[in-house]
């Protein structure tokens, strides 16, 4: 190891020390203590119950749904897509850890990421716009109008709010005086290029409305015009690797603790109705940019929030509206309630009036959940109707609508609770409601049916299948004789990870001796490192955290999960990391404990045993088939099977294993 791995070594476990996995995933999703662990949704799949785990004493987590695993380190790889080295400063700057850098060639300066580019030219945008709005000439006519819309000196700060220069190339000249890289603001649309080349700011005389990320760091730019005749409105950065419009909420990391801790987040229109909410003290709100709530908004949000409560402007809370918060409902994503603001009145502007916060709060509470709000319009339309035919025409309609929002693939408690309702304004029986639903449902699958290329759940099974099947290779599977091939695999599969996971608790067991062969061939003793080779692990991770396990082990090293972990992630081994949870979680299952447990012992052995003869009876039934094949003998009678076992075993002795060779070089 040279020396500036060591470094990183040892800055690696300093890290890892000083981040507690439950307050670091704590932040980011809502942690329900569970036994020993901790449970929540998991944040790396569309989650509908808690599948994934967090571990206080062994700090990893693991999704028992998708099998996303690992430490603090891949956590924040994973949730915030970072690289490695990004997840490393990110966890050192949080824990208040100075890392030690290293100098950049210019080779790796130009190999850093897109994303790394727009996000450090963002960095540095936000900072230009701070310092224009703060600069005495440049920032008039920003100040002038963030005191006419009451914006506190403390709110400015939070959201980082500034201003862009009155000219063309305001970012653009500092860029070029400065020498900073032009790519990442091109990339992130800060400026833009014209024919002949030249560079251009794209936002121009406006304030400047930063749009971070959940954790903070700037990922695009919302600029409201300072000058009544220019246009648009709102000028938005493009979308970029960094910035995806329909997924991103603005003003959520300010509002992410809020809502994790009243587990309710509102939702509102505006950049300045995000901020008047958060300066009156209302601090749990949020705003979709420009768009209606998307289901990948309501996804974001479920990690953090129970209820969602959408708040309308009294001229828009229109059917569109009410039929998107249903939606979001449908998917069962999270309980969406939706509260209509009174007439003439956004959130900036309730907020600043008398009184404003408390009729806030009571208009939040009442809110109506989406479902009710549905039905009450529904029912108004067919008491306006009169005839029965018109009646019919518009319960018919609104039930497509369902269905197309996705009410027949709903989960079915969300479901009964519609049919429920719809048979009490209809008159109409659950049942019969329930049959139409699934009719008109299995029309419209029957239309998509073609288009959609999502994993259904039958495409699911057959990977996990073939997953299984690694074991078999065609030719081996060809050979291996037996109808229950599926179930001994897996139970192999089984056994191996039962025996890595001893290892790495019990180092111990490494050297345990054990007894093999059997009554007919004659029982002999050897060690357990002699008796099962990583090459001989029935998958390639398998193979290959066992070598690294093996390798570790047979020099002597400590070997523990959390170190393990950590070289393993910083060696880019997602796969392996993976691994590593599951076993590490599968054995806390299994209620087996650390060095010395014989239940521990116990299940290190039967797991050896299993695989051992498994392999057994695949090299007999390999040898009985090619000696077959050469038309050599019938093995049929015992004494010909117990010669070829003793074959088998003779075959193994004359193979010796490396640690083997290395105990008889050393003597
Ligand atoms: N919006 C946008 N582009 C526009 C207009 C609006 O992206 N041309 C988005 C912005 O996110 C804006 C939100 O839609 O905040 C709501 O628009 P609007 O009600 O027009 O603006 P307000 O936020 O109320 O802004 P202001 O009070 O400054 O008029
Ligand atoms: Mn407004």
């Amino acid at each position: 190891m040279n020396n500036e791995m060591a470094i990183r070594e040892d800055q690696k476990l300093e890290i890892q020390a000083a981040t507690d996995i439950v307050r670091l995933i704590g932040e980011q999703v809502q942690l329900r203590p569970k036994g020993r662990e901790f449970a929540c949704l998991c944040p790396f799949h569309d989650d509908k119950n808690p599948s994934m785990f967090v571990s206080p004493q062994k700090q990893i987590y693991k999704c028992f749904s998708c099998g996303a695993g690992g430490d603090v380190f891949t956590f924040v790889m994973n949730y915030h897509k970072m690289t490695f080295p990004e997840a490393l400063e990110h966890l050192a700057e949080r824990g208040g850890i100075e890392l030690k850098r290293e100098k950049m060639t210019k080779q790796q300066l130009e190999a850093k990421g897109e994303r790394q580019l727009i996000g450090e030219a963002n960095e540095i945008a936000v900072k230009f716009f701070r310092a224009m709005y703060a600069n005495e000439k440049h920032g008039a006519a920003g100040r002038e109008y963030v005191g006419k819309r009451e914006i506190s000196d403390e709110m400015m700060e939070v959201f980082g709010v500034g201003v862009s220069l009155d000219a063309w190339d305001g970012l653009a000249s500092v860029i070029a005086k400065k020498g900073w890289d032009i790519r990442g603001f091109e990339l992130a649309g800060l400026v833009s290029r014209r024919q002949d080349g030249s560079m251009y700011d794209r936002l121009r005389h406006r304030l400047i409305f930063p749009i971070f990320d959940a954790i903070g760091r700037p990922i695009a730019f919302g600029g409201r015009k300072l000058r009544e005749e220019d246009e648009p409105k709102y000028l938005n950065s493009p979308e970029t690797k960094l910035f995806n419009k329909s997924k991103t909420l603005y003003g959520l990391h300010a509002a992410k603790k809020p809502i994790i801790d009243s587990r309710t987040a509102v939702i509102v229109e505006g950049y300045t109705d995000v901020i008047a909410c958060h300066q009156a003290g209302a601090k749990n709100v949020v705003a979709t940019l420009g768009t209606a709530l998307t289901r990948e908004h309501a996804a974001e949000l479920r990690r953090y929030a129970e209820k969602v409560v959408l708040i309308f402007d009294a001229d828009e809370a229109g059917q569109k509206a009410a039929d998107r918060a249903a939606e979001v409902f449908l998917t069962g994503e999270v309980d969406v309630a939706i509260a209509v603001l009174p007439n003439g009145h956004d959130p900036d502007s309730l907020m600043k009036e008398e009184g404003g916060p408390d009729r806030w709060y009571g208009i939040v509470a009442s809110a109506e959940d989406a479902l009710s709000f549905l039905f009450v319009r529904l029912k108004e339309q067919m008491d306006a109707n009169g005839t029965v035919s018109g009646q019919e025409r518009i319960a018919d309609g609104f039930i497509d609508r369902l269905v197309q929002m996705g009410l027949g693939k709903t989960g079915a408690i969300r479901r009964a609770i519609v049919i429920r309702r719809l048979s009490g304004l209809l008159g109409m029986s659950e049942e019969a409601v329930g049959q139409i639903i699934s009719a008109k449902a299995a029309r419209v699958a029957q239309y998509r049916r073609p288009a959609e290329t999502g994993m259904t759940e039958e495409s699911a099974y057959a990977d996990e299948n073939e997953d299984i099947g690694e074991y078999t290779e065609k030719s081996v599977a060809d050979r291996v004789a037996g109808g229950d091939l599926g179930h001994k695999l897996k139970s192999v599969r089984e056994a191996e990870r039962q025996i890595l996971g001893s290892l790495i608790r019990d180092h111990g067991l490494f050297h345990e001796t054990l007894q093999i062969g059997g009554e007919e061939e004659g029982v002999r003793e050897v060690v357990f490192d002699e008796a099962l080779l990583p090459a001989e692990m029935s998958n390639d991770e398998h193979r290959q955290l066992y070598q690294v396990i093996y390798d570790k082990l047979s020099e002597g090293l400590e070997l523990h999960v959390t170190s393990l972990i950590a070289d393993l992630v910083s060696e880019g081994c997602e796969g392996l990391v993976r691994l590593v949870t599951e076993i590490e979680m599968e054995l806390d299952r299994f209620g087996v404990g650390e060095v010395g447990d014989e239940g521990l012992k116990d299940m290190f052995h039967e797991a050896v045993k299993k695989i051992l003869i498994t392999r057994r009876e695949k090299e007999y039934e390999e040898q009985r088939r090619s000696l077959q094949g050469r038309g050599v003998m019938d093995l049929e009678s015992a004494e010909d099977k117990l010669r070829l076992m003793k074959e088998l075993v003779e075959n193994r002795r004359m193979n010796p294993s490396p640690m083997r060779i290395a105990r008889f070089r050393r003597g």
